[in-house]
């Protein structure tokens, strides 16, 4: 654990713990992955200024979001499949991320149900929501999400049709023997894969929860989501999902000002700027270079948040500059919990508030929220004057 100093070094040790057709899962991007590149290569055009002589005492990460206190603005994004990269995946996930003090994030595509995470945690977390074309079952599915006292609603709009990821065709992706997904089970209309749930644990695998049983080739899950998945979704549908959920509503997936504005219009909290990770459209930009002219034309009516490329403190940092007035981070947990479980996680958590911490004091800034535009000069300016 002492060796452990960044994300890389979890990223390392991830590589060696988990098997490497759930790696490709989570790592890769869409065909080229040319945006994939982009979300954290266009960070590295971030350049922060340097300020000296400052009274750095004390100094606080801690904010809000959508009228949540945490412990930095961070929040752990939605993470389909998480139980394939460690056993119990998403519930050591949500663990750790409510001992630190920031908000769990639990897919749609979970392999343990939102009803066992609840069961297995102190404080309410998150529930992401795919719209299903049954809409009973969607509504289902937002029940059940208030009934496990979830506190915010995250509805993703960026996946009414699935990204082609050559890494996931490439490696057969085949899920193991008794793995499945309870969020989308309904008993009375299981799929045909899903037939024969069971409670058992996957051995063959070791790091694998198989929290029931039926999904023995992915092609099949893929083929049940392609069919499920609702891709005549429009604004309307989403007003009807605002009306269900009184709680805060997040809507994640959104890369362009004319999108940002219908959340506005519809009543959502905060939106997040997100290309999926680069997992979605390639050939997209990346969503820290999208920030800006979002935060520009809503700020003041929505909370604009990011995700896809946080790859360390400094990242968080360099969006907060941007306008963003907090981020989510997929991959990053991913990294920590298959290299060390939940302890994984809350290290990378760590990491981050350790690394965003010294950045804001060599910025000059004790408090995040002081975190501005002004801190920051992109590198192609560098050498103008
Ligand atoms: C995701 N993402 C995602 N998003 C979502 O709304 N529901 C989901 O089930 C999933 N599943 C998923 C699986 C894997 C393996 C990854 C890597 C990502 C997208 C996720 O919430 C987030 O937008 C990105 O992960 C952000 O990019 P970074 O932090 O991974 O660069």
């Amino acid at each position: 654990m002492s060796q452990i100093c960044e994300l890389a070094d979890l990223q390392r040790l991830y590589h060696k713990r988990v098997p490497k057709m759930f790696q490709g899962y989570c790592e890769s991007g869409s065909w080229t992955q040319q945006t994939l590149g982009l979300n954290k290569s266009d960070f590295q055009r971030i350049l922060f200024r340097q300020r000296v002589a400052r009274d750095l005492e004390p100094r606080s990460l801690a904010s809000q979001m959508v009228g949540q206190d945490v412990k930095m603005p961070v929040a752990i994004a939605p993470v389909g499949l998480l139980g394939m990269q460690h056993a119990d995946g998403e519930i050591l996930a949500a663990q750790a991320a409510e001992e630190f003090g920031i908000p769990f994030t639990l897919s749609t595509m979970s392999i343990c149900s939102i009803e066992a995470v609840a069961k297995k945690t102190q404080k309410p977390f998150w529930f992401q929501l795919y719209v299903q074309k049954d809409r009973e079952f969607t509504k289902k599915l937002i029940e059940r999400a208030k009934a496990a006292g979830c506190s915010a609603l995250v509805v993703t709009l960026d996946l009414q049709m699935i990204g082609r990821r050559h890494a996931d065709h490439r490696n057969g992706m085949t899920a193991p023997p008794r793995l499945t997904l309870p969020n989308i089970i309904d008993i009375a209309r299981r799929p045909k894969w899903a037939l024969g749930m069971a409670n058992t644990r996957n051995k063959a695998f070791g790091n694998i929860q198989g929290c029931a049983t039926g999904v023995d080739d992915m092609s099949d899950l893929m083929k049940w989501t392609a069919g499920s998945f609702d891709t005549k979704l429009n604004w309307e549908d989403i007003r009807f999902f605002r009306e269900l959920w009184q709680g805060p509503l997040i809507i994640k997936g959104i890369m362009e000002v004319e999108d940002a504005k219908e959340c506005v219009k519809l009543g959502a909290d905060a939106i997040v700027v997100s290309n999926h990770g680069g997992r979605q459209l390639d050939g997209a930009r990346s969503s820290i270079s999208t920030l800006p002219e979002i935060v520009a034309e809503v700020e003041n009516q929505i909370e604009v948040w990011l995700d896809s490329g946080i790859r360390s403190g400094q990242d968080i940092i360099r969006a907060k500059a941007l306008g963003a007035k907090g981020v989510m981070v997929g991959r990053p947990m991913v990294y920590g919990l298959g290299a060390m479980g939940k302890a994984g996680v809350t290290k990378m958590l760590e990491i981050f508030h350790q690394e965003a911490e010294l950045t804001m004091a060599f910025i000059g800034h004790r408090d995040i929220a002081n975190v501005s535009r002004k801190d920051i000069v992109f590198q192609e300016e560098t050498f103008k004057n």
